[in-house]
């Protein structure tokens, strides 16, 4: 399983806010190199007058009333004093852009010799130093005091409006999905051989296109199936009833002809009518059944097998455990005779049909011990007629096969001709289970 998400809305609606975050982020750059400058000097500015107030107000005032001047400044302003010492230990500044503009700033203004860390001695706090004639002093300033740092206001602004943006996108996202959504549906509906409504024309002009198209698509495809059944209705009467009434007569001719001759013309009628029965079956409107929805595979192939047993080509039948699942059931009863006949006609007498299950799929096998079909034949033998040379001398229309492939995929499900072990042909239709599609 892969974190991509599969769905198209989920798509854009990622790769969108992934775009939207890269901008923000972008932005938030731009805006803090930007406005560094501009903040450092506003910065510089606080913190040298009031170097250059404190440092005025000592000078002029009385030696006598420096000490209690410098409790009020304390007090009133947060500002302190210190007399500097020999060997303080002073934190490096910090290696961002801002510190440098500020310190170059203070050098500028107060003297090149000036000192500027944000601790002393382990104190943190905004140190700056200053002389007073030959002696020197530093003045220790609250942070807070400062113009606070705007940018962190800024990032929960920016959040809030990315998170606003995406919202945006997941309803425009949303909304241009929509139309594509119903025609996926319907598009699914007619893969599954059903006729699904129209579609609403509408939304932007390429969706629009796309859904006149597909319905046009599908209407075409509704007449030429109600054409196609006229055809078959057709084929069914106008042929089959006078070689019913053919087959009639020559039963009903008194015995003066060769019955050799007589006996190979009612052959040929069963196999005209074996070959219509077969041209019915395969053009036959796949959409003509509806499903049975939990219908039994098991009890399919059970009604099956009396019929072979009259014949005397009796099954041995071994069925599984099988849930019960959605199925056409005379089309499955269709595909699964008609594997059975292949097996009579082209494998022998030694005919098994075995069901069963796993957890994604039902299946039924027919096995012979026939002659088989060559791997690389297989998959040639599912199209319409084909057939391979051995079969040329027997009837046939080459049309079982693609028969059985196509009711298989009509239910969504797949057939595979393999070797049987020991010899002869295995026939699988999977045919997936309703919680696994
Ligand atoms: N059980 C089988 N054993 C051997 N060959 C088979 C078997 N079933 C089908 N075939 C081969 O596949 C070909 C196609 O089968 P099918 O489509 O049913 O046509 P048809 O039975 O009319 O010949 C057959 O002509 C035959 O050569
Ligand atoms: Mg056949």
């Amino acid at each position: 399983m892969t974190l991509w998400p599969q769905t198209l809305l989920a798509r854009s609606v990622l790769l969108i806010a992934i775009l939207l975050v890269l901008a923000h982020l972008a932005w938030l750059q731009i805006f803090r190199v930007s406005t560094r400058e501009p903040r450092a000097r506003q910065v510089s500015q606080q913190i040298i007058s009031t170097v250059n107030l404190t440092r005025a107000a000592l000078v002029t005032a009385e030696p006598s009333k420096r000490y209690s001047l410098l409790g009020e400044i304390a007090e009133r302003e947060g500002v302190q004093v210190h007399v500097a010492q020999p060997g303080e230990t002073l934190a490096p500044l910090p290696k961002t852009g801002f510190y440098e503009f500020v310190e170059a700033d203070l050098r500028g203004q107060l003297g090149a010799a000036t000192k500027f860390t944000l601790a002393r001695n382990g104190v943190e706090g905004i140190w700056v130093s200053f002389d007073i004639d030959s002696d020197s002093f530093w003045m220790l300033m609250p942070e807070s005091r400062l113009a606070s740092d705007e940018s962190l206001r800024w990032i929960g602004w920016g959040a809030l409006v990315l998170l606003l943006a995406v919202g945006g996108a997941v309803l425009i996202v949303a909304r241009i999905n929509r139309p594509l959504r119903a025609l996926t549906q319907a598009a699914a509906q007619m893969g599954r051989g059903a006729t699904p409504a129209p579609v609403d024309e509408n939304g932007p002009t390429e969706i629009r296109t796309l859904s006149r198209a597909f319905n046009q698509m599908a209407a075409d495809r509704k007449a030429l199936d109600d054409e196609r059944a006229l055809l078959l209705a057709g084929v069914s009467h106008d042929l089959r009833t006078p070689l019913a009434r053919i087959r009639l007569g020559i039963e009903m001719l008194d015995d003066k002809g060769d019955a050799s001759i007589r006996d190979g013309i009612v052959q040929d009628i069963e196999d005209i009518d074996a070959a219509i029965n077969q041209f019915l079956d395969f053009a036959r409107a796949a959409s003509s059944e509806s499903e049975t929805p939990d219908a039994n595979l098991n009890e399919l192939v059970a009604a099956l097998a009396p019929k072979y047993a009259r014949a005397g080509k009796p099954l041995i039948v071994q069925t599984g455990e099988v849930p019960p699942l959605p199925l056409r059931k005379l089309a499955m009863q269709r595909l699964i005779s008609n594997l059975i006949d292949n097996a009579c006609k082209h494998g022998g007498n030694e005919v098994t049909v075995v069901t069963g299950s796993d957890n994604h799929a039902a299946f039924v096998e027919v096995l012979d011990r026939g002659p088989g079909i060559p791997l690389e034949q297989a998959e040639h033998m599912l199209q319409p007629f084909t057939r391979m040379d051995a079969a040329r001398s027997t009837s046939g229309t080459g049309l079982g096969l693609a028969i059985v492939d196509r009711i298989a995929k009509m239910h969504g499900g797949s057939v595979r001709l393999l070797p049987r072990e020991g010899g002869g042909l295995r026939v699988r239709a999977e045919l997936p289970l309703k919680n696994s599609i």
